[in-house]
Order: structure tokens, then sequence, then C-alpha cells
């Protein structure tokens, strides 16, 4: 009996030792996403993006084998709760990204803290997210980050008189306040600011107010996904022929619908990170590897966030030598600084979010085809958010 069990015993160790070789050499890293529901766009390009930057950079790195595992969390924040817990607890997880709402993003904070597993945030931008854990590092944007410039941007372009028009939760409310207070502070008026529930938009009575209201132009935040509905009330209210301007952050005119928004979007001024117009040899090669490789589809902000989450998770990997160590992870993300598809970025130490360049872009339409047009950039933006002492 004592020779079974001591043979069993050693058989099962066997194992657990091949496992723990196996596991030693795999890094396997969870992204969740909501690949169903109406952030379903978001969850499709930030895939495509982590997908991609594997298959341009290849499956190992220090020594280790990477393993990605997507899993759909339908936009539901206690569905995001359970497969951050299962990744950790069963598959193992080393590294979590991905989340496509700021709510999916802050749902995982707390298990990230306690795992001390690193939480990068590719998509999500409401401002204090990278303050709910010291394990987040996001590599999307902030609203606030956004916004403010397109504020200076009315002030330095007669823009007086702007009605808001936001949607309902984090990322709105953070691209209301960010735009409003410096463009009212600079001698601006805000006539009305409007919020937009997330769940089921209606936008035609909102935007009737915005028409009754005219004013010089109408900043706009809705998320990723959203902007091809708003954009067909804007048309059939008559905003598009009456004068009042269209602004916003580029979420609205996001590069994955603005193919199919039609020429009522035209014109229109956004401040944001990423274009797939943008000129640089990298953003080039990005836009075509990644239309190659997802059937034309093109790129959108979402893709780069993933694919530069993706870009960090390989740096933090080769600068601890292959370590899995959380701590040692976030470590090694803090100060990185790469050239992205977007231009040059940097992880700030002190807060965990992205430094980059802000854009100012105009829809216009090239080959045939609409563009955020880049026009002027603000370089090296922090968020303001965290920069005004938050
Ligand atoms: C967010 O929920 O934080 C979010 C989602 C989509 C965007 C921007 C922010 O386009």
């Amino acid at each position: 009996m004592l020779k079974t069990l001591l043979a069993v015993g050693v058989a099962a160790s066997a194992i657990a030792a091949s496992a723990a070789l196996a596991d030693d050499n795999t890094v396997t890293i969870g992204m969740i996403l909501p690949m169903t529901g109406p952030s379903a766009s978001t969850g499709k390009q930030e895939q495509a993006g982590a997908q991609l930057y594997i298959h341009e950079h290849g499956d190992t790195v220090a020594g280790k084998k990477i393993q990605l595992i997507v899993k759909d969390d339908t936009g539901a924040p206690d569905v995001t709760k359970r497969l951050a817990e299962e990744l950790i607890g069963n598959d193992k997880a080393k590294v979590l990204i991905g989340f496509g709402l700021t709510p999916l993003a802050l749902a995982v904070a707390p298990i990230a803290t306690e795992a001390k597993v690193p939480e990068i945030v590719s998509a999500a931008g409401t401002a204090m997210i990278t303050e709910k854990s010291p394990f987040i590092v996001r590599t999307s944007f902030t609203l606030p980050q956004a916004a403010e410039p397109m504020a200076r941007w009315c002030l330095k372009n007669n823009i007086r008189k702007v009605a808001t028009l936001v949607t309902d939760y984090g990322p709105g409310v953070d691209a209301e306040k960010w735009f409003s207070e410096p463009f009212v502070k600079g001698g601006g008026t805000v006539v009305e600011k409007i919020r937009v529930p997330l769940k089921n938009p209606d936008f035609a009575p909102f935007l009737q107010r915005v028409s009754d209201d005219k004013p010089d132009a109408v900043f706009v935040f809705v998320p990723s996904g959203f902007g091809a509905a708003f954009m067909k009330e804007f048309v059939d209210r008559g905003l598009d022929k009456s004068g009042i301007k269209l602004i916003g952050t580029g979420d609205v005119t996001d590069d994955d619908l603005l193919p199919s928004m039609g020429d009522a979007a035209i014109g229109a001024v956004t401040t944001h990170h990423y274009s797939a117009a943008h000129d640089s040899p990298e953003n080039k090669a990005f836009v075509a590897d990644f239309e190659k490789a997802n059937n034309g589809m093109r790129p959108n902000f979402m893709a780069v966030g993933a694919y530069d989450g993706m870009a960090l998770i390989y740096h933090a990997l080769e600068a601890t030598k292959g370590s899995t160590d959380g701590q040692a992870l976030i470590d090694a993300m803090k100060g990185a600084k790469w050239t992205s598809p977007r231009g040059p970025v940097e992880i700030d130490p002190a807060t965990r979010d992205i430094i980059q360049n802000i854009y100012v872009r105009k829809v216009e339409k090239v080959n045939g085809q609409l563009y955020n047009v880049e026009f002027d950039k603000i370089e090296a933006v922090k968020d303001p958010f965290k920069a005004a002492g938050n």
C-alpha cells in the first residue's frame, strides 16, 4: 500500500514538475473584451491589434512563449470580474489586458491589486482609473488629455458659443468638464450641457435642443462604436446643414466607423491621439499590416491601444528577463518609451498613464474615403486631471 502510494506520489510530482516547467516557459496573457453587444467594435479592434503585435514580433520574449487568451465579457462588469478571477486562478495569467469600457476596467482593479497582476488598460479613458490600483498601467488615453486641447482650439478659432453633448458616465463627464472649464475660463460660453444615457441612447431629442440653442458648435463625446448612430441623427435633424459645427474628442469620428458615416461628417474637427491617416513610417506599416490581416478593416485608436499594450508587455518581460513577478513588471513599465503608430509615447512613472501627442484633425475625403486628417499637434501631453493634483 505504502509502495503504491509512493509510486503514485512520485508520478504525481513528476507530472506537477513537467506542468511547472511548461508554466515556467509560457507567459499567459488574459485579454478581456466586449466581443458582443454595443461595444463589440472595440473588442474586435483590440483583439486584432494585440494579435497583430504578436504576429509582427513573434510569440517568444526573453525565452518565454507568449499565450494570449481572449475572453468575451459581453460588456457586463460582473462577467469581467469573474473572467479576471478565472484567468488568474485557473489559467495562471500573469498579465491582464483590454476592458472596453470604464466600468469594466474598474471591476478588475481590486483583483489586480490583490493578485499583484498587472492590468493593462488599453481602451478605457476615464482619468481616475489608474488611481484605483497600483497595478494598473494605461496605453489608451484619458478624456481630459483629449478634450482640453479642443477648448484651446475653439478659443483660437473664434468659436465662442458651444453646447456639449456627452454620454452620461465616467469618460463623458470627464470630457464635458475638461472641455468646458478651460473654454469658459478663456472667454467662451457653454450654452447647454446635455448628457445622454449609455444604454440605448436616443440622440434625437437632445439634438433638437442643440438645434434650438443655435450655438457655433456642438462638442460631442460618445464612446467608440456609437458615432455612426449619432451622425445619423445629426443628419436626420438637419444639423449638418444648420451651420452648427461638429467638434469633439476623436471617439465620435473613430476610424472604424468613419468610412460608413457619409459626407455629413466632412469638416468635423476633433482632438485625439490616433488617426489611421497619421503620417509616419510606423503608422503606414501598421495600417497596411492590420488591413491585410483583417480583410481590409481599418484600425482605430482601440486597435492601437491594444497593439501598444502588447508592446509594453514585451518591453517589461525583456527588462525582467522573463520574470513574471507582478511588481517587477510594473516597475519595468514605468518610464517605458517607444515609437507607436500614433507617434512617440511614454508611460508616466508617477501616474502609470500614457504621455502622448494630441492631434487636431479634420474629417476630409482622401482618395474617395473619409479620414481624420491631422493638421496640428500638441506634443507630449500628460493627463491634465492628475497634473492638476487629483
Ligand atoms: C470608456 O468607457 O472609458 C471609453 C469607451 C470608449 C471610448 C472612450 C472611453 O471611445
